[in-house]
């Protein structure tokens, strides 16, 4: 039975029993910061078994994508060496949300496996677990089911602490949880491994296929167990195990989908096909996990997600490299992988050239490093050490680029001992160095534990306030003095702390009550969330603790910045409708001067994109939309259609920015009232950041009038050179380069015909090198054709002779060599032309009499011209 039936089977049998199919979730879970990654089916459900959100159903069934790399959940290391790991799987569940409880779960799950009209396994070859107090479970097993007692195992708590254990399942350090019964699919006794609770249970004979988790309760930080609302149930069948029970196979990597993979990984790695190469696994393996996470949106980046993402693309090249392949082929799995779950997935189909486009990006980084990387590692264990030193491993990591489970996997690999102690040491120690380096940064461990501040600057420009702490440089102090840089807190303050990309306010304080005390502020950084820090210097006077001032922005770069930022949500929005809606904000900088904007993104945009992402900006700045302001809980802001940022955390209310019907978006930045206030909107830059990451730079108001000015004077000047109108300059301009090539193919032709009249002059100053006329000379301005020309009559003239001819045009140097065929057995015309080109950065060749060359360096070439006598001396 291929796995698609299977998947559809799973869906089919609980919809009859009254579940309702719902849907995959990306990997990467919605608004979730406890996980990285969508674990198990339960994720997208999380909340309805915590009974803080309520569906129409209280019955789901899923097949979901799942990723267990990074975090608490997670099968890197195991993957390639055995027969049921997986990075990315996929997880067919059935939940009950305050439904149906052990009784039911238990029957279905039974009834689904051994049915005839559904699996048909038969009963005698599946044993399970249940969790070592859940006499309940132990119960339904025995007496409804039927189940011998021998093929019902207690597990109890068998991982070092309270509720840690095979048969207790938790999604993270917190959240819902609850005891499970397991199911085992026995393989027999032709595979090694014993039953779940003996010394052998690791081997591959009984295989976990299905997982029924009875969820009852809700851990918090503490570890503290608090019962749910309502109990419920949360199963997991991973879709590749019941593959491998019902195609009667012995592991999951011979199953239809991955067995394919492993093919095509053979294919483009060079070798033969085999179950037995844990490298063609991993490959397998991970072509699916990265490409997924691809088309989720995630790419490849040093740090969260996407160095989880870059760690899996590195350990399969490093893989393929191990198996001999030293060129980019991962990538090209992108399409195999489409062929085989595109069906059920068609964003792998529609997003199959993004995908494929990010992951070469990122083969072809490491592919610059991976062969120097693989050497230092090689040299560093030579004498026949058996353990790599931290100290390479972190050069590894820092200059080549492996990541240290690569490392970690290579030392696996050939039972060397991995000083992580000292790895840990060296990383720490570059850390530091790297804090030390920085400049004064106020953040950078300013204590403070007094009041917060409170923010007006959505609506005010000026406010009076008290000071309430103050620091010379990071150390704080009870007052400045004029001179002192440090930073002032505030209780009230009209200034905007960085934040959300949005630089901090600039400005000033001044004390107020004659004390004529004035704090320039250079910029506004959060000393905590809501403690803001104004970072200056003191002008002048004094200012202490307590003392009373006013606190002013600089309203002029402060309208300025607040048009980028409004600019920067339109231009979010305009590129989603132009480009598509895979485009996702990256990264952002709005200052006075500019917004900088980088998101995800294959290709570079071309002119005619800009050109429609520009007009469509201006459009709606002219439509002058009101910028409404609402605050609401964030469910009802992603309901209501905001953008949030990827991987961003929001608090339980948060603030929505919309822009007429265009643009809707979480944002706690400072903005214009109306869209109209922004002014003109103009792009002026565009370019690649990163695989897969675009960066836009782009200026609003005054800025943009500015730049629209300034190329307009510039296209002004060009045209007075060029003695055109400017709306003439590009027909000009295009006669003008014509009149210049012909131009300089004529001086080309009369330099020749010069150089022609010149043979007699150039033979005078042949000189005779053992009795050989020999002729070296360089002629200014000519090409190869010409001294080609050039060298006929000069050999006519010389005989048995020899001629080098060097000219440099163009930048560019040309070399023509002439031997008479007497003498070609003594020198070639090839290796005499190389002998000089290969001074002036450059080869060539030709026939034994004739040969020409060209090279780069033509200021190299008297030189090289000099050397040319001695070289023949010494063979003719
Ligand atoms: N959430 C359970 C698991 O992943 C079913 O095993």
């Amino acid at each position: 039975m291929k796995s698609a039936e299977i998947r559809q089977k799973f869906l089919d049998f609980f919809a009859s029993k009254g579940h309702q199919v719902v849907a995959s979730s990306p990997l990467v879970p919605a608004n979730d910061p406890t996980i990285m990654f969508t674990v198990a089916g339960m994720v997208q459900f999380k909340d309805c078994f915590l009974g803080k959100e309520k569906r129409s159903y209280t019955r789901a069934a899923t097949s979901q994508k799942c990723l267990r790399a990074g975090g608490k959940h997670n099968d890197l290391e195991n993957v390639g060496y055995t027969a049921r790991h997986h990075t990315f799987f996929e997880m067919l569940g059935n939940f009950s949300f305050g439904d149906y409880f052990k009784r039911d779960a238990i029957a279905y799950a039974w009834e689904f496996l051994t049915s005839p009209a559904w699996l048909a396994i038969p009963a005698e070859k599946l044993m399970v677990t249940v969790y070592a107090s859940d006499d309940e479970a132990y119960d339904i097993w025995h007496t409804v089911v039927g189940l011998p007692a021998e093929r019902i195992v207690r597990i109890g708590d068998n991982k070092g602490a309270p509720y840690a254990s095979d048969n207790f399942w938790t999604m993270g350090d917190t959240g819902p949880c609850g005891p499970c019964t397991e199911i085992f699919y026995d393989h027999g006794p032709s595979v090694a491994g014993g039953p779940p609770g003996s010394p052998d249970e690791d081997g591959d004979r009984y295989m976990e296929i299905w997982n029924n988790v009875f969820m009852q309760f809700n851990r918090d930080e503490s570890g503290t167990l608090h019962d749910l609302p309502r109990p419920s149930v949360d199963t997991g069948m991973g879709l590749e195990r019941i593959s491998t029970v019902l195609q009667g196979v012995k592991s999951n990597y011979e199953t239809d989908i991955l067995a394919a993979l492993v093919k095509a990984a053979a294919r483009e790695t060079g070798v033969a096909y085999s179950q037995d190469q844990p490298s063609l696994k991993v490959v397998a393996d991970h072509i699916r996990a990265c490409a997924f996470l691809v088309a989720d949106g995630v790419l490849p980046s040093n740090e969260g997600r996407g160095y989880v993402l870059r760690r899996i693309i590195r350990r399969a090249v490093r893989h393929g490299y191990k198996l001999g392949q030293k060129g980019l082929f991962f990538h090209k799995l992108v399409a195999d992988l489409a062929g085989v779950m595109g069906d059920a997935y068609p964003q792998l189909v529609d997003g199959r050239q993004r995908i494929t486009d990010a992951l070469k990006a990122e083969e072809e980084q490491f592919a610059r490093t991976l062969d120097i990387g693989m050497a230092l590692l090689e040299k560093s264990l030579e004498g026949g050490k058996t353990t790599l030193d931290g100290k390479t491993a972190f050069t590894l990591h820092s200059t080549y680029g492996f990541p240290i489970d690569l490392t970690a996997d290579i030392c696996r690999e050939r039972n060397l001992a991995l000083d992580m102690a000292g790895y840990e040491r060296e990383l720490a120690a570059e850390q530091e160095r790297g804090r030390a380096a920085g400049s004064f940064k106020m953040t950078a461990g300013l204590a403070y534990d007094g009041e917060a501040s409170c923010f007006h600057g959505y609506s005010e420009t000026s406010h009076d306030a008290t000071v309430i702490a103050l620091y010379k440089g990071n150390e704080q102090v009870a007052q400045l003095a004029a001179g002192d840089d440090g930073v002032v807190v505030l209780d009230h303050t009209p200034f905007y702390a960085e934040s959300g990309g949005q630089v901090g306010d600039v400005g000033e304080i001044s004390a107020l009550g004659g004390l004529d005390a004035l704090f320039d502020v250079t910029d506004t950084q959060k000393v905590k969330s809501d403690v803001f820090g104004h970072q200056g210097r003191l002008a002048r006077g004094a200012l202490k603790v307590g003392d009373a001032v006013t606190a002013t922005i600089d309203l002029h770069k402060r309208h300025a910045t607040q048009r980028n930022h409004s600019a920067t949500h339109l231009l979010h929005a305009a590129l989603r409708e132009v480009l598509g809606k895979h485009v996702e904000q990256k990264g952002s900088l709005v200052n006075a001067e500019r917004t900088r904007f980088d998101f995800s993104h294959p290709k570079a945009l071309t002119a005619e994109e800009i050109a429609r992402i520009e007009s469509l900006v201006n459009h709606v700045i002219m439509a002058n939309h009101p910028v409404d302001v609402a605050h609401m809980s964030y469910d009802d802001a992603i309901k209501a259609g905001a953008m949030a940022l990827f991987g961003e955390k929001y608090g339980d209310e948060v603030r929505v920015l919309k822009m007429g019907a265009f643009s809707t978006e979480l944002c706690g930045g400072t903005h214009v009232g109306r869209t109209g206030d922004i002014g003109l909107f103009k792009i002026i830059a565009e370019g690649g950041v990163a695989a897969g990451i675009r960066r836009i730079e782009a200026t609003t108001g005054e800025g943009a009038l500015a730049v629209v000015q300034a190329q307009e004077a510039q296209l002004k000047a060009a045209a007075e050179l060029a003695q055109a109108q400017p709306g003439e300059l590009l027909g000009k301009l295009e006669k003008l380069q014509a009149e210049l090539k012909a131009t300089l193919k004529e001086v080309a032709g009369l330099r020749s015909q010069l150089a022609l009249g010149q043979v007699d002059t150039l033979l005078a100053k042949a000189a005779e090198i053992n009795g050989i006329r020999v002729l070296v000379t360089e002629l200014d301005g000519m090409d190869g054709g010409a001294l080609r020309e050039l060298s006929d009559k000069l050999m006519d003239k010389l005989g048995d002779g020899i001629a080098l001819l060097a000219g440099a045009s163009d930048g560019k140097a040309a070399i023509v060599a002439r031997v008479g065929k007497a003498l070609t057995g003594k020198v070639k015309a090839g290796e005499l032309a190389n002998h000089v080109a290969s001074q002036v950065g450059g080869k060539g060749g030709g026939r034994p009499d004739m040969a020409q060359a060209g090279g780069t360096q033509p200021e190299n070439l008297p030189a090289a011209l000099a050397s040319v006598p001695s070289w023949l001396a010494s063979r003719l």
